[in-house]
């Protein structure tokens, strides 16, 4: 893995329903300092709708995104007054043209502040939903005009991969270097939109080896928590409820179909299970606090086997030496442990984000584009796109 030396990366994450922004600074001793980091989620805009909608997420992001920077910034200690030489916000007018809150909420950002010291810009340019991730892209594009810096542009999942693969140095909060994993490395990526199992025999080259066929495993938490009445994201809330269940003390008193457990290759399917969930709704005389425990309880169990499962035999197929968990999911602590569980007794190492960065932030990203700057992997910011379905490999 190569390194940067000294240098200042702003990161800028937009693709589904959190507007981050991250400072940060990496060190010739191979370190990497998180100077700033400020997160707006809009789950509570979109809770009442039971999802993410994307062109709601496009304008909150459009609105957000200078204050979250603001917010970054000040963190940092790097948001400084503005200098006699205002860069002129009109040359940037036509980048953000569909982003007439974002373009407004500059203007008023640059006649108050003058650049910030950095050297880059790295920006989730997929996969995600595009309206939502264009946000973030026009927005490095117009910064990288104005204050001329390069683009690099970051995949959203490669951020998940490599977010768990840094660790926090003893003794700080915001200070990380890159762990020593061994190679082959298995990816076991499970969020809102994805059920990847991606592997990687050198560092920053991937192959996906499984994937879902349908909805993915967050997508899957979302929607079993809708059948139950509880709020979205359904992923956290199912497994709090999954969490009580066990420690009652009670044995579970469902159980639901691991799907595709044998199917022989590597992928995965989750809306069978999802249908399966609610029939057995259906069948119940009465959701109480007690059914909608269980069924929480027995669901987050069939996914948690089906994905440690298949995770094992790909490591057992394909000698991996290192996992990491990535996604939104990796949050679930059932889902940590089982993993953890399955891989000490192969002797694999299992490498996990810390709880706080598991869901969508711009350290991720950050850091993702530290790593591809020292590969010289820049953009022309002038063919810069957004690709909602962009692959890893
Ligand atoms: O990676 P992420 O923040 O956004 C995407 O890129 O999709 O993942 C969000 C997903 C949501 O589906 C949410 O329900 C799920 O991660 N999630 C969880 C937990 N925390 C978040 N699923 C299960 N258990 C959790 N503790
Ligand atoms: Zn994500």
């Amino acid at each position: 893995m190569r390194y940067l030396g000294h240098m200042r990366i702003l990161a800028i994450e937009t693709s589904c329903d959190e507007t981050g922004v991250c400072l940060l600074e990496t060190r010739d001793d191979g370190t990497f300092h998180v100077l700033g980091n400020a997160l707006y989620s809009q789950v509570a805009v979109h809770a009442p709708y039971g999802g993410v909608y994307p062109n709601l997420a496009k304008r909150e992001h459009s609105v957000n995104l200078v204050p979250v920077m603001i917010e970054c910034f000040a963190a940092a200690g790097a948001l400084s007054r503005a200098t006699s030489d205002i860069p002129d916000v009109e040359s940037v007018h036509t980048i953000l043209e569909r982003e007439p809150e974002l373009f407004a909420e500059l203007a008023s950002f640059l006649s108050q502040h003058g650049k910030p010291q950095i050297d880059a810009i790295a920006v989730t340019h997929g996969p995600g939903l595009e309206p939502a991730l264009w946000v973030g892209v026009n927005f490095a594009r117009a910064l990288s005009q104005l204050w001329n810096v390069p683009i690099v542009p970051v995949n959203h999942m490669e951020g998940h991969i490599i977010m768990p693969m840094m660790h926090l140095l003893p003794d700080t909060k915001d200070v990380f270097d890159l762990d020593d994993a061994q190679y082959p490395l298995l990816a076991l990526l499970v969020s809102g939109g994805h059920t990847e199992l991606v592997l990687s025999k050198e560092p920053m080259h991937y192959e996906i080896i499984g994937q879902t066929r349908d909805d993915a495993a967050g997508e899957a938490f979302d929607k079993v928590a809708r059948l139950l009445g509880l709020p979205y994201p359904g992923g956290p809330e199912i497994s709090r409820l999954a969490a009580l269940a066990r420690a009652s003390g009670e044995s579970c008193r469902y159980v639901f179909p691991r799907p595709m457990l044998y199917s022989g290759d590597y992928d995965f399917s989750f809306s069978g299970l999802k249908t399966e969930l609610r029939k057995h709704v259906q069948s119940l005389d009465e959701l109480t606090d007690e059914t909608r425990m269980h069924t929480a309880w027995a669901f987050e169990d069939a996914v948690v086997d089906t994905l440690v499962h298949k995770t094992a035999k790909v490591t057992d197929e394909h000698g991996v030496q290192t996992v990491v968990l990535g996604g939104g999911v990796s949050a679930n602590t059932h889902l940590r442990a089982q993993l953890k569980e399955a891989l000490d007794a192969r002797s694999i190492t299992l490498l996990v984000p810390p709880p706080a960065l598991s869901t969508d932030n711009a350290v991720m990203i950050a850091l993702a584009g530290a790593l591809r700057a020292a590969h010289n992997d820049y953009a022309d910011p002038a063919t810069l796109t957004a690709h909602g379905h962009l692959r890893l490999a």
